[in-house]
């Protein structure tokens, strides 16, 4: 399902890789397995996907099967990891141009504090049934809170406060906060986001999982690739693990002062997936002074901006590029009405030149000694997805704790809170 190519890596590191994990890596794995980290850390992912959901799921099936009866759109509102993961997966999983007539559309809001967003979202609903979906573990955070009051006076206006309620469809923290008193008080469906999973590691709880069935994903089979990539990391060899793998190769090239990496996708639908990627490996790990800054970059689009950096500019980084192996759809080059040169390309597919353009762009930066790790993932599919995640997450913990840091808290990201509610109540 996901392989990691280490053919482009510096030669060291390969024969590193082969000898298996340096005492930092065991000490991670150790780490990871030993019950007292999951006592005093919030470990509830880690044994997420082998959990009985089969409860979880059917009430996310009759919750989805009630918006998808009633509604055109479901706006999710929320920020962070309360909303990167489903539009990740959602981007991935759809069509760039097609939103599916049958399907319920998803559409974000509450990440970020834009008046013309929320106004021109406004102008979207007018002549399509909605509902609201809002995702806040702690009930607190200002914009989905703002988007929340905004969107939830629409719905009002538009239906009535009884059916606005029936419409609204809240996953918070199962005991405490805003949003579960007010799912109490009123009778509201709510789903909870497990006290032990933090927002950057819930994709595969009902933060993800509720919107992407109310899109018709197919959810257990989301989770049936997250426990089989939690099996196949179980089962490997401490030098199979891809996993660690990963986060010691990311380590090498932190100590070699390779401080950013670039990570590649060369398929539009995967922008999001890189910017959930971004958020998993910038908050859990970016504090202390440490942490490699995760760059994400689409090519070939970026290959005609940043690919001149990439390929000559200071070289303070290494690519992580995620290659899909089977596309599920192809295309012949077409035929050209005019002579511009390209004729020798009539009989191949988009796909060919793509990967030609790929290979190329991986040796031509190898040779401008920027290192490229490949992450071969077999298809893009709800399987596959649940497994590429799953395998993110797993290897973003060992890495922060190879980096000494704690993954799983962000508090520098209260810093700008504090001054912004400061500034707020002037
Ligand atoms: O990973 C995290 O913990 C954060 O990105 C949160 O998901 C984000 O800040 C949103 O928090 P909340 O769900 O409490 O609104």
């Amino acid at each position: 399902m996901l392989n990691l190519k280490f053919d482009y890596l510096p030669s060291n590191l390969q024969e590193k890789l082969q000898q298996g994990p340096d005492s930092q890596g065991i000490e991670a794995l150790e780490w990871l397995f030993d019950p007292k980290t999951a006592k005093n850390l919030p470990l509830g992912w880690f044994d997420w996907p082998l959990k009985d959901h089969k409860a979880l799921i059917e009430d996310i099936k009759a919750a989805a099967a009630q918006i998808r009866s009633n509604s055109k759109v479901l706006v999710v509102i929320g920020i962070g990891g309360s909303y990167l993961g489903a539009k990740a997966l959602y981007d991935a999983l759809t069509p760039s141009f097609k939103k599916s007539e049958e399907n319920t559309e998803l559409v974000f809001a509450g990440h970020n504090l834009s008046s013309e967003y929320l106004l021109s979202l406004n102008q979207y609903l007018q002549d399509k049934d909605f509902s609201l979906c809002v995702i806040s573990k702690s009930g607190t955070t200002l914009e989905p809170a703002l988007a929340f009051r905004y969107l939830f006076n629409l719905l009002v206006q538009r239906y009535g406060m009884t059916v606005a309620l029936e419409r609204l469809f809240l996953i918070t923290d199962p005991e405490k906060g805003v949003l579960r008193e007010l799912a109490g008080q009123n009778e509201i469906s709510a789903f909870s986001v497990p006290v032990d999973i933090g927002g950057r590691y819930s994709v595969l709880t009902a933060v993800g999982l509720l919107p992407l069935a109310v899109a018709g994903f197919q959810i257990e089979k989301i989770l049936k690739g997250a426990a089989q990539a939690r099996n196949d990391f179980d089962r490997a060899e401490n030098t199979a693990k891809a996993a660690l793998n990963y986060a010691i190769i990311r380590h090498y090239f932190y100590q070699q002062g390779k401080v950013v990496e670039l990570f590649v996708s060369h398929q539009p639908r995967l922008k999001m997936l890189a910017e959930w990627f971004k958020q998993l490996f910038a908050e859990s790990e970016g504090k202390e002074g440490k942490g490699l800054l995760p760059v994400s970059l689409l090519y070939s689009t970026d290959l005609h901006s940043l690919g001149q950096f990439v390929q000559e500019g200071n070289p303070i980084f290494f690519e992580t590029v995620l290659d899909i192996k089977t596309e599920k759809t192809d295309l012949n080059v077409a035929t050209g009405f005019f002579d511009d040169g390209l004729s020798y390309l009539e009989g191949k597919t988009m796909n060919f030149v793509q990967n030609q353009a790929f290979l190329g762009t991986v040796q031509a930066h190898v040779e401008g000694n920027v290192a490229n790790l490949i992450i071969q993932l077999d298809e893009l599919s709800e399987y596959s997805l649940g497994y590429l995640t799953y395998f993110f997450m797993l290897a973003c913990a060992l890495s922060g704790k190879i980096l000494g840091v704690n993954p799983f808290d962000q508090p520098g990201v209260e810093a700008y809170k504090s001054n912004m509610y400061k500034l707020l109540k002037n």
